[in-house]
C-alpha cells in the first residue's frame, strides 16, 4: 500500500514537472502578442455590449473590472493569456458572478438570460478550445 502511495506521488510530481516545463516552453508567447484570429460574431458582441462591455473595456471607469478584462484588447493578448481570459469568462457566467448582482439592482436589463449566457459561454469555450489545439 505504502509503495502504491509513493508511486502515485511520484507520478503526480512527474506530471507537475512536465506541465512546468511546458509552460516554460510557452513563455515567449506571454510577452509577444500573437495574432489569434479572434473574431467576435455580432450576436456575441450584442451580449457583451449589453451585459459586460461597460465595465470591461479600455476606457471604462470601472478600474477593477478593466484590470481583469478588456474586451477591446483581447486580440492584444498572447495565446496563453487569451485562453485564460476566455476560460474565465465561461467560469464567471457559470457561477453567476457576472454581471455583478449589485449592478443588476439598478440595471436589470443587463442580466444574462439563459440564451445570452449560452451564446457567450459557447463562444468563449469554443475559442479557448480552438486556441489549445
Ligand atoms: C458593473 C460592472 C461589471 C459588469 C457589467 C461586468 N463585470 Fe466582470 N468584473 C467587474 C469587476 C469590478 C470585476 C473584478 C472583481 C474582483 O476583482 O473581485 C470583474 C471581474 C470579471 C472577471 C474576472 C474574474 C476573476 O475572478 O478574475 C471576468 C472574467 C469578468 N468580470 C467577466 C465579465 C463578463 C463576461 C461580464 C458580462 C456577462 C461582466 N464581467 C460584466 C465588473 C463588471
Amino acid at each position: 500500500m505504502k509503495k502504491y502511495v509513493l508511486f502515485v506521488l511520484a507520478l503526480a510530481a512527474g506530471l507537475l514537472f512536465i506541465r512546468a516545463s511546458y509552460s516554460v516552453a510557452e513563455s515567449p508567447a506571454k510577452t509577444t502578442p500573437v495574432a489569434t484570429g479572434l473574431d467576435i460574431p455580432e450576436n456575441v458582441q450584442a451580449v457583451i455590449d449589453n451585459s459586460c462591455y461597460g465595465c470591461h473595456y479600455s476606457e471604462s471607469k470601472n478600474e477593477k473590472g478593466k484590470k481583469k478584462l478588456m474586451f477591446d484588447k483581447l486580440d492584444e493578448l498572447s495565446r496563453v493569456k487569451l485562453i485564460g481570459k476566455l476560460t474565465g469568462i465561461a467560469d464567471v457566467i457559470a457561477s453567476g458572478d457576472m454581471p455583478p448582482k449589485k449592478v443588476l439592482v439598478d440595471h436589470p436589463d443587463m442580466a444574462l438570460t439563459d440564451e445570452t449566457a449560452k451564446t457567450l459561454t459557447d463562444w468563449a469555450t469554443e475559442k479557448a478550445n480552438g486556441l489549445m489545439d
